[in-house]
């Protein structure tokens, strides 16, 4: 049979960390206490002008390539997460593949699930992969959330950061993805959006986020615990085999619930909300690199990787790293 396994991670995060305080030096009437204490956030990184999605998400795949000891003539099929792609169109994908020089031929194209959007894109990957139709799959979560943040509202603009981070997914004869589970629900766009949308010439709607921070965290906490039973039922490993959990990293206080709802401890949980806030689609590639490179996650290890964002979309998935 063929199965599907991380052969390297990488990841990127745009310039120096904006700290809380330097939010509140820019005019945002916030405080770092206020930040820290809802949200365990306490610097992000924001993408100068003309650093672009693509440009985040190249920089993460190149740090994942040499991770797996690849070159990106190896790779036959890209797969960008992401909300803010460079352009209406080409996808993100496309701009990467160029940016990556690799040359005419493999696939590539966007997954748009907000912030479970990382997950979706490595469950299609492994779905290609274990199809037999591709070997070797660039999965990318790449962001530049500050685009799309109103800096006049204080409940959303602290919250996010750009950054991108990126996995090589390689067919293998031993399963690095154990399980992995999908859901949407269409029915809360209420509560998190984008509402606005480009028609003829000009945006109408509002083209910046829009949350109500509450519902989002109670509906977060519920379908997270619930995506884990799942994948781990589905593996059939214990949870106290379960060596780390990486949750989509919005909320250090989502993270710590969900973890508690489960019957993981804190310390089995990996957080980098801290230093990136809240990236969407790269927060959990992000982690995950992060992890890996500070010699956390190890070889042989069992992580759950789980995302959660605007749709409704939720997902996990199980790997043995
Ligand atoms: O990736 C997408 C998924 N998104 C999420 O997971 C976000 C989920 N939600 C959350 O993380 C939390 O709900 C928030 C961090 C967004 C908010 O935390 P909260 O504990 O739910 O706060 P709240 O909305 O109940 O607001 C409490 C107070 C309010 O003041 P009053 O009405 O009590 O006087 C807000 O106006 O905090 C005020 N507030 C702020 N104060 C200082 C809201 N934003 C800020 C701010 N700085 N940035």
């Amino acid at each position: 049979m063929i199965f599907s396994r991380i052969a390297g991670t990488g990841s990127y995060v745009p310039g120096a960390p904006v700290t809380n305080d330097d939010l509140v030096a820019r005019g945002i009437d916030t405080s770092d206490e206020w930040i820290r204490e809802r949200t365990g956030i306490r610097a992000r990184h924001f993408a100068e002008e003309g650093v672009t999605t693509s440009k985040l998400g190249a920089e993460a795949a190149r740090r994942a390539l040499d991770a797996a000891g690849m070159k990106p003539a190896d790779i036959d099929l890209v797969i960008v997460a992401t909300t803010t792609p460079d352009m209406v169109f080409p996808s993100t994908a496309c701009l990467v593949q160029h940016e990556l020089g690799m040359p005419s031929g493999a696939a590539a194209f966007d997954m748009q699930a907000v912030c479970s959007g990382f997950v979706y894109a490595l469950t299609i990957a492994d779905k290609f992969i274990r199809s037999g139709s591709n070997k070797r799959v660039l999965v990318i979560g790449a962001e530049t959330v500050s685009r799309i943040l109103d800096w006049s509202d204080r409940t959303t603009c602290v919250l996010f950061g750009d950054g991108a981070g990126a996995v090589v997914l390689e067919a293998d004869e031993v399963p690095g993805i154990m399980a992995t589970t999908l859901h949407a629900d269409g029915s809360h766009s209420d509560i998190l959006s984008v509402p606005g949308q480009i028609a003829n010439g000009v945006v109408t709607g509002s083209p910046f986020i829009r949350m109500d921070g509450q519902a989002v965290f109670k509906f977060a906490v519920r379908v997270l615990a619930d995506a884990a039973h799942e994948v781990l039922t589905r593996a059939a490993l214990p949870v106290d085999q379960l060596d780390w959990m990486i949750p989509h990293q919005a909320n250090i206080r989502i993270m710590l619930a969900t973890a508690k709802r489960l019957g993981v401890s804190e310390d089995h949980v990996i957080v980098t909300v801290d230093r990136h806030g809240n990236t969407s689609s790269a927060s959990v590639p992000l982690a995950l690199d992060a992890a890996v490179r500070e010699g956390r996650v190890k070889r042989g290890q069992t992580v759950l990787l789980e995302g959660v964002g605007g749709g409704f979309t939720w997902g996990a998935a199980l790997i043995r790293y």
